[in-house]
């Protein structure tokens, strides 16, 4: 495993929409086992394939409760309503307040390429949104209602 240098705000692979993967090879596991070490050593709960260059739907997640994976990621039914504090690997330093669903059924695939359907809520849900987001070239600073002092 290796940690792989973040991509920051204002670099253009961020703003771009993600293809699709369609090889569960031995080059993916590496790939999200080097996401998920990078995330954590960045301290981060969440991180996405364009935040290390990489133009694919995957991103992993961790929020304290062990480690997730989602590729090729679709939210299929969102509800409710939660507002709080995010931030984002690629905006150091900068939070703000947004809105986000409170409740969110995703389904994806695991590594192995079997396809799973999870229900999630709270903070994992508002870390799925986000991630999300990043797949289709959106940052959270879209869904800020007002901006954080640093
Ligand atoms: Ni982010």
């Amino acid at each position: 495993m290796a940690i792989r240098n973040v991509v920051k705000e204002g670099d253009p692979v961020l703003s771009k929409v993600c293809r699709p993967v369609d090889k569960f090879d031995d080059k993916l596991k590496a790939l999200l086992d080097d996401m998920y070490e990078t995330m954590v050593a960045n301290d981060g709960v969440g991180l996405a394939g364009p935040q290390v260059g990489i133009l694919r739907r995957i991103f992993v997640i961790d929020i304290g409760d062990g480690r997730l994976e989602f590729i090729n990621p679709r939210i299929v039914s969102t509800s409710g309503v939660q507002e709080g504090s995010e931030g984002c690997l690629s905006c150091p330093g900068e939070y703000g307040i947004t809105k986000r669903p409170m409740y969110v059924t995703v389904e994806g695939y695991n590594r192995e390429g079997d396809r799973f359907s999870l229900n999630a809520e709270g903070l994992l849900a508002k870390a799925i949104c986000h991630e999300n987001d990043h797949l289709d070239g959106i940052l959270f600073k879209e869904h800020v209602i007002r901006m954080e002092k640093k």
